[in-house]
């Protein structure tokens, strides 16, 4: 048996999950993996900074029962001897004794702040490390990367990209030696399906609101309409499976702001649909163009099977011509089975 102490930095949808899925799998890790865990930090800008060694009631936790903060941190223990209330993410992470910090704060596009410090600061310490979160993946990947191969810990983050479906696992433990030479995908389910709900007669604005409606789009939509977050996503793929440095702003970017419904019905009457393609390709001398474009594609193109909220991603490899993943219907709970997956990698 292996016994791992996890801190998790936000509690939110994907935090949540993560919690939800480690109770309903607890016993299947015990079997069949031989991992033991406790959930010894949770944090987050409402919560606090809560921990304890011998571990939170994360049942509680998850149905909203929040220690009162003060009561809490007043009986917290490090090493068994009450201290002062925890106020800093230095002194939760101590407090925790964690062995893998999950860090699922908010994505900060601009700068992946504060993640890339926390998780700078956890990786240095000698914690694993797991994120969800984009930031400081396109901010920080090769300084995460071998800061962490330098502590002798994991820095992992197979959920920043198509939630919980496979794409760094795949290339790290599956395709060995390989060259990527190009990648195109469907990677914002919100602007896929609100071009899905304009084909269907749909306004701009009614489509998202359908999205928000859905809980997919946020307040305000522009990220993914402008084409930002699809942006960070093709960022997150070239940098970590293509070894480059392509920030986001680098890639070229359009948004379908600009597509009437009219013009999106006229396509798919055509029989070449509208869709916002994500695209990256290494030319003859290295180098790697990305772009974010709405693109009309013909029917026979795997992207065009891919309607509302889904996701898919093709690969083009010089061992494999073509190599594509799809997931259906991603949301906070597929999510969490990226973390879920890493820490089982981690613990193994
Ligand atoms: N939802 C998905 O399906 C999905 C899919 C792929 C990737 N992701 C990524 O996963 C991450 C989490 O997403 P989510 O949907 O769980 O977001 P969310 O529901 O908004 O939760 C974010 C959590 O982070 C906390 N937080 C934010 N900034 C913080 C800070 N500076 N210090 C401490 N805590 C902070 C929030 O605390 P408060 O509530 O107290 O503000 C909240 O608990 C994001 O980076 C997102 O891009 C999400």
């Amino acid at each position: 048996m292996t016994s791992h102490s996890l801190a998790l930095l936000g509690f939110g949808n994907v935090g949540r999950a993560l919690a939800g899925l480690l109770q309903q799998k607890r016993g299947e890790l015990q079997l069949r993996y031989g991992i033991e865990w406790k959930i010894t930090g949770v944090a987050s800008r409402r919560l606090g900074w809560l921990a304890d060694p011998a571990g939170l009631d994360v049942s509680s936790l998850l149905a909203g029962a929040v220690p009162a903060p003060n009561l809490h941190r007043s009986s917290l223990h490090y090493g068994g001897v009450s201290k002062s209330p925890i106020s800093n993410y230095q002194d939760w992470l101590s407090a925790s004794h964690a062995t893998v910090l999950f860090e699922n704060t908010s994505l900060d596009p601009q700068a992946g702040q504060p993640a890339l410090d926390y998780i700078r600061a956890a990786l240095g310490r000698g914690t694993h490390v797991v994120t969800a979160n984009k930031g400081p993946l396109v901010h920080g990947y090769h300084e995460l990367r071998d800061l962490a191969a330098r502590n002798h810990v994991r820095f992992l983050f197979e959920a920043t990209v198509m939630g919980g479906a496979p794409i760094f696992s795949l290339f790290r433990e599956a395709l060995p030696a390989v060259e990527l030479r190009r990648f195109r995908g469907i990677l914002n389910s919100t602007t896929n399906l609100m071009l899905s709900e304009m084909e269907a007669g749909l306004t701009f604005e009614q489509a998202v609101k359908s999205a928000q409606d859905l809980g997919i789009a946020e307040t305000d939509p522009s990220a993914d309409v402008d084409g930002w977050d699809a942006a960070v996503k093709v960022s997150a793929l070239a940098t970590v499976l293509m070894d480059v440095r392509l920030s986001p702003q680098q890639v070229q970017r359009v948004g379908i702001r600009d597509l009437s419904p009219r013009a999106v019905q006229a396509a798919r009457a055509e029989g070449r649909p509208y869709k916002l393609v994500c695209q990256a390709e290494r030319g003859a001398a290295g180098q790697v163009s990305a772009s974010v474009l709405p693109q009309q594609i013909a029917l026979d193109d795997p992207l065009a099977s891919v309607r509302g909220a889904s996701s898919i991603i093709t690969f083009e490899l010089d061992t494999l011509h073509g190599l594509t993943l799809k997931e259906e219907e991603p949301n906070a709970a597929t999510t969490a089975y990226g973390p879920f997956a890493d820490f089982i990698t981690i613990a193994s």
